[in-house]
């Protein structure tokens, strides 16, 4: 199925561009005569494209002979002679995905614009008066860019979509058959003929094992939903969703004898993001903290302060009591699917980092030099004005 052409926001790149009524009427002035070298510009790219091993099958299995020479011969006068309308916009962002469906590789493409760039330029020294030279250049510039912006907007779109759609998928289709096995496992221990407590254990460890597969695809999805989105930033009070965060952990994960610490700065009030994303991150970096603390000397602290070296940034801190095991290079943590819990699924940590950079910010862990582990996490203060 095609995508829809996003017209509004190929427009929108035109404007950014500054491909104004002013540069349309200047192609109009000077695009035919760049356009009546199409035939040369055709044959310039086929001739290079042949020369490169990755795009010489394309031009080797045409559909007819001359196919692609057609195509580029007809782009490069559509571009120079035509209004770049939505009819136009939409046949570029059509070309970005026939690219993607072909599976061509989105630097050839590229690095045709550049050799289409370059090839306009020589073609306007050779055939413009000289003193509308430049003002011929700036506007085929332009063409050239919208198409470039478009194409690679299409690129984007459609990888990307690709990609999600796949992991959503999967994560889907693995979601029923665990749930499946989960439901029968119990069923199975329930049972009154299994009575052995060696099958017992079996069944406690594939149990284990499906409701580990069952936050794997979950945490798999948000990972790749949090990766992918593009969010608006809006403010966030801090205090409050630290707070809710922590009662629905202290429910979830009972210690007993708990010293839990907090301390939020009036200044460090607010933060700049995505409120759902915020909570996510939250979640999976106080649920680390619960599950990790030490339950000899159980201490939890959550502090709240500006960060003292920019007024424009807020600090979180989430302290706790206990050791790391697995590792002493805190930054693996951050690798995907590393994990020290044998029913980790080793994305906690990375999902909240992408949620951190996201808005600029980032999150860090370091051993204290008194016991425990704290977790840094700077993010954008949302009340500057
Ligand atoms: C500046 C770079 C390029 C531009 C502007 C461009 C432009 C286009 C356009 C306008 C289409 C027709 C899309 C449609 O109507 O659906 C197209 C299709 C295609 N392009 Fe490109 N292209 C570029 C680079 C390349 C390169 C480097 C190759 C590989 C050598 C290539 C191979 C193809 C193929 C195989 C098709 C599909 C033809 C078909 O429909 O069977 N293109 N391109």
């Amino acid at each position: 199925m095609r995508k829809q052409v996003p017209l509004e926001r190929l427009l929108y790149f035109k404007e950014q561009i500054g491909f104004d009524a002013k540069t349309q009427e200047l192609l109009k002035k000077h695009g035919h005569v760049i356009a009546e070298h199409k035939e040369d510009f055709a044959v310039y790219f086929e001739e290079f494209f042949r020369g490169v091993e990755e795009t010489r099958p394309y031009l080797e299995v045409q559909e007819y002979p001359g196919q692609l020479q057609g195509i580029w011969k007809r782009w490069f006068e559509s571009i120079l002679t035509r209004d770049f309308d939505e009819h136009l916009v939409g046949w570029m962002w059509n070309s970005g995905i026939t690219h993607v469906r072909i599976n061509l590789d989105h630097r050839f493409v590229n690095l045709g614009y550049c050799l289409a760039r370059r090839f306009c330029n020589q073609a306007i020294s050779r055939s413009i008066a000289q003193e509308d030279m430049a003002e011929a250049m700036e506007a085929v510039e332009k063409a050239l860019d919208l198409c470039l912006l478009i194409e690679t907007e299409a690129f984007l779109a459609n990888t990307f979509q690709c990609d999600s759609e796949v992991i959503r998928g999967i994560a889907h289709q693995i979601r029923n058959p665990i749930t499946v096995i989960g439901g029968s496992i119990m069923r199975l221990k329930r049972s009154k003929e299994v009575t052995a407590g060696a099958a017992h254990e079996t069944y406690d460890t594939i149990l284990a094992e499906s409701r580990r597969m069952e936050k794997m695809v979950r945490d798999v999805s948000s990972y790749n939903e949090v990766f992918h989105r593009q969010s608006e930033w809006s403010p966030v009070f801090l205090q409050e969703m630290l707070q809710q965060v922590l009662d629905e952990c202290s429910n979830r994960y009972p210690v007993d004898n708990l010293d839990l610490q907090t301390g939020f700065a009036p200044m460090a009030k607010q933060v700049l993001g995505n409120p759902d994303e915020y909570r996510l991150m939250f979640r999976h970096l106080l649920a680390n903290a619960f599950e990790a603390v030490d339950t000899e000397n159980p201490v939890i602290s959550v502090q709240t302060s500006l960060d003292p070296g920019t007024s424009m940034y807020v600090l979180v801190e989430i302290f706790n009591t206990g050791k790391l095991s697995g590792t002493d290079e805190m930054e693996t943590l951050f690798t995907p699917f590393f994990s020290t819990r044998a029913m980790g699924t080793g994305l906690g940590l990375p999902i909240s980092r992408v949620v951190a950079q996201k808005v600029k910010g980032n999150i860090m862990l370091y051993p204290v030099s008194k016991g425990g582990v704290a977790c840094l996490a700077s993010l954008p203060r949302g009340d500057l004005d």
